[in-house]
């Protein structure tokens, strides 16, 4: 038995081996303008105006995509009986004729977009009806109108997948895809839908993906296609969706009303099994708080729906259809560029299984989360650009937000956090607390102040954004405790007045150190970094160094920006043989670099292993005038060098002729007084001379 198996599977790879072969052998043979591989013609850009006839007879794929084939005639495709798919894109196509397709019956994929196909719509259309095993058909971008396309789609009865995009379609009446009753996916984006006549996508049963984004549609009213799993109207005109009230249970898993102009939250299918609900960039509020009403009952918008003579009344209540939906399986909620200035209560309670929630960008001023408000599942939590000045925590909360990783608070009005808050959270790895006033707890005090915030001891954190905080100067163990890898003081002027030993807790972990407009000390040699074994991304833009700091020791920098300082010359490179190995990126623009003591360029511009990301905007000054380095000409080379030998020179041009000077003096004093010189000693010493 094991025998013959294996034989079957020899003889199986012999047959394919075999297979292969005679495809390459026939693809080799092959010497035309088009390039073959395995069975598959690819003839992109090569100036065809018609398909070529020499390809090997056995190809079944043809790609004649961007070439001028302005007509597919009748004989086109006589040779490849066997093709599969056909792609035609961008090839200036006018007309397909009818019998094209005859001799082609296993084409399963036919690619179209972007040709002249309205030009001569009902002759294609009819070629089309001859493919009768077509699934795919792209028709995308050639200016069809709904009528055109009711006529081309007549009896493709076989098709799963069709897109109809940049077209310009503008309504959809309800016969229009009657007899695409296997359709599955259907793209009609960016083209003038405004209206959608009711029973449109009816005959769609087995409907899955239908893409409407980019249209016109000002509202959708009695949404019921239950078959759907993924809706897209993003960038549309809608102010209103409303499903089908019934009890029906809707596939509908993710649903795209992003960028249009809805006012209220959508109201879903009660029974759904939405995954992902994007509502982004729309001007969508609650409003229970400005009516002052006993109860949120009275709160109902009445719809009349004109059909002919017949006008029905519907009435929906603003909160209880958003109550009563089920959302228990939404993973992702996007509610960011909104007008929410408050969410009501419980509005969360009910999304047991969110994951995602993004509030960036609305108007919500303070946030009391009660308990189990908040899903047990959330991770990802998303609260900047609001202006939010309180976040209050119900007292039994922590525990429930165990599964939050990462909690984005930046650019609000916060001065605390709630104390505690981070304890319960025991697997937060980011937090973003840039651009709010706050101040972190002092060490010293054991308990700490309620408008403090207290990063020890959080072992989960990794990343902590506290860019442009007010932060006074940092006190000693600041982040005792929380191994950091990514921390971001920019903007926190006097945060580190005098060295930057307060990240000592930190300096073996960190990774990501942004020091951008902090107000360093200007003497860089303070700044030692030897304790930084892991840093890899050092950002000190913005400061107003003037010497460079010491990167000696196991440093092993990938990434250096030292923009916006006061630097003078170029870092001294040689005191650190393993930052020059170890460096791959450099900023080094806006310094007062001095043009005459640029040696270091040379050498570090010819780093192989470096990229100066700006050195075409390093400029350096030149007496008083800015000249960009790489434009630096022998010119100025040459004046900085006589600059330096002229000031020796003009040293000794001045000395020499005062030293001439004084010598001549000397010799002729010596000369003048050296007789009576000669007597004096004479006569004082009393020697017995020979003289
Ligand atoms: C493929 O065909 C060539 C030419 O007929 C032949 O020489 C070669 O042995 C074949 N290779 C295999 C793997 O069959
Ligand atoms: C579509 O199919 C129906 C039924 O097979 C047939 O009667 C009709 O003529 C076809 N329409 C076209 C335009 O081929
Ligand atoms: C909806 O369509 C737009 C435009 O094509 C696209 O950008 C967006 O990603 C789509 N949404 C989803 C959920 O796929
Ligand atoms: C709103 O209702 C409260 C009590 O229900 C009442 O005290 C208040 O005067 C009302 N305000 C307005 C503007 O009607
Ligand atoms: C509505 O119009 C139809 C025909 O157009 C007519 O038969 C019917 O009586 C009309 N109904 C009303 C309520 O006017
Ligand atoms: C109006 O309501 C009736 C009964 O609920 C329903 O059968 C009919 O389809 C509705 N018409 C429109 C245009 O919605
Ligand atoms: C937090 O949100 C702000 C503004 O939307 C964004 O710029 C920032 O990158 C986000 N922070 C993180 C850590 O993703
Ligand atoms: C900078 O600091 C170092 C070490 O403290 C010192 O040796 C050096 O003289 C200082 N340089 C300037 C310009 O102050
Ligand atoms: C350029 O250098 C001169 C002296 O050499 C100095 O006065 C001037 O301030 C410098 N300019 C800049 C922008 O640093």
């Amino acid at each position: 038995m094991e025998l013959l198996s294996l034989w079957l599977s020899l003889s199986f790879i012999v047959l394919v081996v075999e297979l292969q072969n005679r495809t390459r052998m026939a693809a080799a043979e092959y010497q035309g303008v088009c390039k073959m591989v395995g069975r598959i013609a690819y003839c992109q850009r090569r100036h065809l105006v018609s398909v070529p006839s020499d390809l090997p007879s056995h190809s079944v794929e043809l790609v004649l995509d961007a070439n001028s084939i302005k007509t597919l005639g009748y004989h086109s495709l006589h040779h490849y009986s066997h093709l599969r798919k056909l792609s035609l894109r961008n090839c200036k196509l006018e007309c397909i004729d009818q019998n094209t397709f005859q001799g082609s019956s296993y084409i399963h994929s036919l690619a179209l977009s972007n040709n002249f196909l309205s030009v001569n719509y009902t002759e294609s259309g009819a070629a089309l009806r001859s493919l009768l095993g077509l699934r795919e058909l792209d028709l995308s971008g050639n200016s069809l109108t709904e009528d055109m396309v009711a006529e081309m789609l007549l009896n493709l009865s076989s098709l799963e997948s069709l897109s109809l995009a940049k077209n310009v379609i503008m309504r959809l009446d309800d016969a229009v895809f009657q007899s695409l009753g296997r359709l599955q996916e259907l793209d009609l984006q960016r083209n003038y839908i405004f209206e959608i006549e009711s029973g449109a996508f009816d005959g769609l049963k087995w409907l899955r993906r239908l893409n409407l984004a980019f249209n016109h549609l000002p509202c959708i009213v009695n949404f019921g296609l239950t078959q759907l799993q993924v809706l897209n109207i993003s960038y549309n005109i809608l102010e209103w969706f409303i499903a089908d009230s019934g009890d029906a249970a809707f596939a509908l898993e993710t649903l795209d009303l992003s960028h249009n102009r809805l006012l209220f939250f959508p109201f879903l299918p009660q029974q759904n099994r939405l995954h992902t609900l994007l509502l982004m960039d729309n001007e969508m509020g609650f409003y229970k708080d400005l009516y002052n009403v006993s109860s949120p009952k009275d709160m109902v918008v009445q719809f009349l729906l004109v059909s002919g003579n017949v006008t029905n009344v519907t009435t929906v209540n603003l909160w209880e259809e958003f109550a009563l939906s089920d959302l228990s399986a939404l993973h992702f909620l996007d509610l960011s560029q909104n007008q929410l200035r408050y969410l009501p209560d419980g509005f969360l309670r009910n999304m047991t299984s969110l994951t995602h929630l993004n509030l960036n960008q609305n108007c919500l001023q303070t946030l009391h989360i009660q308990e189990d408000d908040l899903p047990h599942s959330l991770s990802d939590l998303n609260l900047s650009q609001n202006r939010l000045s309180e976040l209050r925590l119900a007292p039994r909360l922590p525990g429930s937000l165990s599964s939050l990783r990462h909690v984005n608070l930046s650019y609000n009005q916060l001065q605390g956090l709630p104390p505690g808050l981070f304890y319960s959270t025991s697997n937060i790895t980011t937090i973003d607390l840039s651009h709010n006033q706050i101040t972190l707890c002092s060490p010293s005090e054991k308990v700490s102040q309620p408008a403090c915030v207290d990063f020890r001891n959080i072992t989960s954190l990794r990343s902590l954004f506290l860019e442009n905080c007010g932060l006074p100067s940092l006190e000693g163990r600041a982040f005792r405790g929380t191994p950091l890898t990514h921390l971001d003081l920019s903007g926190n002027r006097g945060v580190l007045p005098k060295d930057i030993t307060p990240l000592r807790d930190v300096a073996p972990t960190l990774q990501v150190l942004s020091l951008r407009d902090i107000g360093l000390p200007s003497n860089g040699t303070e700044l030692d970094f030897s304790g930084f074994g892991s840093l890899r991304y050092l950002d000190m833009s913005t400061n107003s160094l003037t010497s460079f700091p010491r990167f000696w020791g196991g440093l092993e920098l990938h990434t250096l920006d030292l923009r916006r300082n006061q630097l003078t010359a170029l870092p001294q490179w040689a005191c650190s043989g393993q930052l020059k190995k170890s460096l791959r990126i450099l900023y080094l623009s806006q310094n007062p670099y001095d043009c005459c003591w640029l040696e270091g360029w040379g050498p570090l511009h010819s780093l192989k292993t470096l990229y100066i990301v700006d050195w075409g905007a390093v400029t350096c000054n030149f007496s008083s005038n800015m000249v960009r380095v790489v434009e630096l000409s022998e010119d100025i080379a040459q004046d900085c060098k006589w600059g330096r030998v002229n000031l020796g020179l003009l040293y000794l041009v001045l000395i020499l002729p005062t030293c001439l000077t004084f010598l001549v003096a000397c010799v002729v004093i010596f000369l003048a007084f050296k007789k009576p010189l000669l007597q004096v000693v004479k006569s004082r010493c009393h020697w017995s001379s020979i003289y």
